[in-house]
């Protein structure tokens, strides 16, 4: 197949675009460059290497989902089999200082998207949806779960599904798929790709790494009186590569098969905060200084996914475990200080921007 994977070259897309590519996909990647750094596309490069002449071909072009002029360009002068829709907004604290641009980013961008998807008869949209969307519960989620998004993030993610649900039901032959993601965590084995917050990180995961690292002086624990094993706030963390796995199931499973195909991408595993302190210390060989401090507010005691549909339905099983995502996380950690600057490393197809037969602009990656 032929992807165009918007958000291509953050956290979530670089790691899928890769799978893509492993399992024989040609990738797009579309992203305006506000939260990730175009040298990942070498990077991807680096870590896909192809076996044969005909094998999946990679692009990039920096670009906004917003700006209808290139997209219009794109879905009219390429045929895709599949957009894979990452590009947004994410952080819940600066979605209520901003809510405006959460539902431009979001919920504008992904509308523009779909009905230019549609417009050009292209079959199928996998969104990135968040366990955001549902409503507090003391036992697992499962995809029939009550939902009650508590921040404009959360409900941007929750009006985009129900958008897009409204837009297939119209256009009977399109195939949505929506990917309720709980907690990606982790990088590339390779600790070639991985996550590069901006400023002081939001999640957990990425915080503990860098007091690992001495960028920060000690983790501030969210509360630990609330009601689960140890008090702090039980979490369902998936590793990234896994994640990515889970969007090649679901996308060769349903690309070709109109409807909406709702799944939670999850391990249905729930740790503590302690539980996650504790293996990365194991993965990077010293205690962690950490102090409680009170609870954050809209956060939930604990969130944990039943996994079952992608399982029986796709045969995703997510293999690797929290011990795997904190190495990974610290590998990618230690290296993220030790790199240089890079300069991206020019490619046949992006050596200098050029216009393709697409009449876009392909920028140097
Ligand atoms: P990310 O910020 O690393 O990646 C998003 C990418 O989109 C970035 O490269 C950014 O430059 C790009 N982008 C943002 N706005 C854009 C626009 N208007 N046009 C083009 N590109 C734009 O985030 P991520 O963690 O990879 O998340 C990817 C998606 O998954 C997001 O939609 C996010 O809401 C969703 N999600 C993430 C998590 C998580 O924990 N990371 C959990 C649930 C859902
Ligand atoms: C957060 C978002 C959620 C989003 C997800 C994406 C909130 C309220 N929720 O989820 O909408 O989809 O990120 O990854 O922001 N913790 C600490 N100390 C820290 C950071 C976190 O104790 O410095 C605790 C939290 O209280 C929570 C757990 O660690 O119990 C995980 O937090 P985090 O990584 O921010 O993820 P979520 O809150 O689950």
């Amino acid at each position: 197949m032929k992807i165009l994977l918007t958000g291509g070259t953050g956290y979530i897309g670089s790691h899928c675009a890769l799978a893509l590519l492993q399992a024989g996909h040609s990738v797009t990647l579309l992203d305006n460059l506000s939260n990730s750094d175009a040298a990942v596309v070498s990077r991807i490069r680096q870590l896909y290497q192809p076996q044969s002449a005909e094998a999946a071909e990679l692009s990039f072009i920096q670009g906004d989902i917003r700006d209808e002029v290139l997209l219009e360009r794109l879905l009219s002068t390429q045929r895709y089999d599949a957009v894979m829709h990452f590009a947004g907004l994410k952080a819940v604290g600066e979605s209520w200082l901003q809510p405006a641009d959460y539902y431009q980013h979001n919920f504008n961008g992904t509308l523009l998207l779909a009905s230019l998807m549609q417009k050009h008869q292209l079959p199928c949209l996998l969104f990135s949806s968040s366990a955001t969307v549902y409503a507090a519960s003391a036992t697992a989620l499962d995809e029939q779960s009550p939902c009650a998004p508590a921040s404009p993030y959360g409900r941007s993610k929750y009006f985009v599904e129900a958008m897009l649900k409204d837009l297939q039901q119209a256009n009977p032959a399109f195939s949505v798929i929506l990917l309720r993601y709980f907690n990606p965590a982790g990088a590339h084995h390779s600790a070639l790709l991985g996550e590069a917050p901006c400023g002081t990180p939001n999640n957990l995961l990425p915080f503990v790494a860098e007091v690992a690292s001495g960028q920060r002086d000690e983790i501030q624990v969210f509360g630990d009186d609330y009601p689960t094993a140890d008090g702090t706030g039980v979490r369902d963390y998936i590793h990234v590569e896994d994640v990515a796995q889970g969007h090649v199931l679901a996308l060769q499973q349903h690309q070709a098969e109109p409807g909406v195909h709702l799944y939670n991408l999850g391990r249905g595993q729930g740790y503590s905060v302690l539980q996650v302190i504790q293996a990365f210390e194991q993965s990077c060989g010293r205690v962690l200084p950490y102090r409680i401090t009170t609870r954050r507010p809209g956060d939930l005691p604990s969130t944990v996914a039943c996994a079952d549909k992608a399982q029986q339905l796709l045969g995703f099983t997510a293999r690797r475990d929290l011990q795997q995502m904190t190495d990974d996380a610290w590998r990618w950690q230690q290296q993220l200080q030790q790199r240089p600057v890079v300069q991206p490393q020019l490619s046949p197809i992006t050596d200098k921007a050029t216009t393709g037969q697409d009449g876009v602009k392909h920028e140097p990656c």
